[in-house]
Parts: structure tokens; sequence; C-alpha cells
């Protein structure tokens, strides 16, 4: 097993990126910033506040079906207790997106009510969608539009393809999401990203992933995870995480000819099923560091 490297992302692709969103920013006035609700620290890239600036932001914890229902109103309390709002939502199915242009006047009241003091009778927002890639950008504005995915109209200045749509009466969205580069400042991050999937496998060496989500499992011993492979204490207490993934693969009758357990293949298993949320709604990281 090799040791897992360092990776660049999307090298040539940020600059244009970051060009792209500084200059979509410019045409909104409040910015949604997506992110995992797994892993809220790995999964949004800290770049973004420098981008964004002093622009008003709302945070969406999604694929909060994912994720530990505690751990995410941690989340929640943690942003409020910094001034930012959060709210949870699961954009596969829709849930918690009812929140949003709540959320989002929230952020905007003050430009609200200096316009309507201007005279404004209703002012227009118009918000923007950013996050790194896989975090469920596309989900969020399929399922927001809805059926108010129609144009709205052409607006100078609007990079060729991007659309508006209305959220509401006085709420509109940019189409096209910024999509942010994953920041790997440590091997954590890309470890915690990997767990996810935000990250390709193949970039990664699979069974070495599959040891450290173990490493993390086993001392977390979700309930889901322990049932599923029928382990026993002294599994989780005594064996060493490599020595897990082979105990996981001969339950799972994982064998390769001369009846060696095929630790690779368990591995992918392994993945896929944390990927799912089949060994429990796991938050990987906390407010105050990796869940334990
Ligand atoms: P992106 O635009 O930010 O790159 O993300 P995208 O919406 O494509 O979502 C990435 C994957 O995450 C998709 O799964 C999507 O269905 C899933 N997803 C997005 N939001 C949620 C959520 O709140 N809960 C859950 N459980 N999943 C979510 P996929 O496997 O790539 O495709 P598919 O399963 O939709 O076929």
């Amino acid at each position: 097993m090799s040791e897992m490297q360092t990776i660049q992302w999307f090298p040539g692709h940020m600059t244009k990126t970051k060009r792209q969103i500084q200059a979509n920013l410019k045409l909104v006035d409040a910015v949604a910033e997506i992110i995992d609700a797994r892993i809220p620290v790995s999964s949004r890239n800290p770049d973004l506040d420098k981008l964004i600036q002093n622009k008003p932001r709302v945070i969406l914890l999604n694929k909060c079906d994912m994720a530990n229902r505690t751990a995410t109103k941690m989340w929640i309390d943690y942003y409020a207790g910094q001034g930012i709002t959060a709210i949870a939502v699961d954009c596969k199915s829709g849930r918690g997106l009812n929140q949003f242009p709540n959320a989002v006047s929230t952020v905007m009241r003050e430009k609200i009510e200096r316009l309507k003091s201007k005279g404004m009778k209703n002012p227009m927002v118009r918000v923007m969608i950013v996050g790194i890639p896989n975090v469920g950008k596309s989900s969020f504005i399929n399922r927001i539009s809805g059926q108010n995915r129609a144009k709205v109209e052409d607006r100078p200045g609007v990079t060729r393809g991007n659309q508006w749509f209305t959220i509401s009466k006085n709420l509109e969205m940019l189409d096209t999401p910024g999509v942010l580069w994953p920041k790997f400042d440590d091997r954590i991050v890309g470890e915690h990203l990997a767990f996810t999937g935000a990250v390709k496998d193949q970039i990664l060496d699979v069974e070495l992933l599959a040891v450290r989500l173990l490493d993390f499992l086993r001392r977390l011993k979700p309930a889901e995870f322990v049932t599923r492979f029928k382990l026993e204490e002294t599994d989780l207490d005594e064996t060493g995480s490599y020595e897990l993934l082979r105990i996981i693969g001969k339950k799972r009758g994982m064998l390769i000819s001369g009846g060696e357990i095929d630790t690779e293949r368990a591995a992918a298993m392994l993945l896929d099923e944390f990927r799912a949320a089949k060994l429990g709604k796991i938050t990987v990281e906390m407010p105050n560091g990796v869940q334990r």
C-alpha cells in the first residue's frame, strides 16, 4: 500500500473557475455555500471567504439524510455562534429546502430594509450557489428551481449560458453554480473527502483508504457497522485495522484463489457502504474536531 499523495486539484482550471466566480459574484447579492454535512470542514474551500468578501452568505449543510442529526444541530449552532446562518438540507428528497428563502431573507435583512426605506417596495434578491464538486450543487438547483426553471430574462454581463430562475417573488437564483476546488491542506482533509467519495478512488489507494476509515469506525463503533459485519468487541479493540478489513472480507466471503482474502474488494465494498450511509448516519467532522 502506498501512502496517499498530495493531490493538486484542477491546476489550470482553477484560475478560470475563480475568475468566473468573481464575475458572477458581481451579479448577486448573496451566496449560498453548499457543503457536505458529514464533513463540514473538508468539504468547504476556505478561499471562498476571500472570494466573496463581505457578501451575505447562507451555508447549506447538504446530505443531512446521511449525517448524524445531533452533529448537524451542533454545526448549525456553531455557525450561529459565528454569526453565520446555516440550514440542514437533503437535496435528494428536498427536505429542508423550504427554509432557504427565509434564510436568505435573514442574511439580507439590513440591505432589504435599506432599499425599502429608499422607497423600493419589493426588492429582488439574487443569489448564486457555490461549492466543491459532488456536494450536491446541481441537485440543489434542480430541486429548488422545480417548475420555475424558465428563464427570467437576459441581463447584461451575465456569462452566456447563465440563466436565472425564480425561487419566490423576491428571490432569484443563478442557474450556474460556482465550482470551487477542494483544498488539500493536509492528509486528513484528503482522506475525509475520499471517505465520502468527493475524491475519485482512482487517485487513492483503496485499501489504505479503507484502513483509515476503519481506524475511525472502530473508535466510533456505530451500531449499524458493528451489526452489519457481526463484529465482536475483540475485532474492534484488539485487531489492527488491516486485520479488521480481512475479517470483514472473510465474513462477506470475498476470497481469491488459494483461499486468500480479497482485501481490495473488501475495501471497495466497505467504502461503498459507508458512502451510502449503510454503516450508519455518520458525521466525521465535529465543530471541535474529528468525531470520537
Ligand atoms: P455537484 O453538482 O455539487 O457536483 O453534486 P450533484 O448534485 O451532482 O450530487 C452529487 C451526488 O450526491 C449525486 O449522487 C446526488 O444524487 C447526491 N446527492 C446530492 N444531494 C444529496 C442529498 O442531500 N442526500 C443524498 N443522499 N445524496 C445527495 P450520484 O451517485 O452522483 O448520482 P445519483 O445517485 O443521483 O444517480
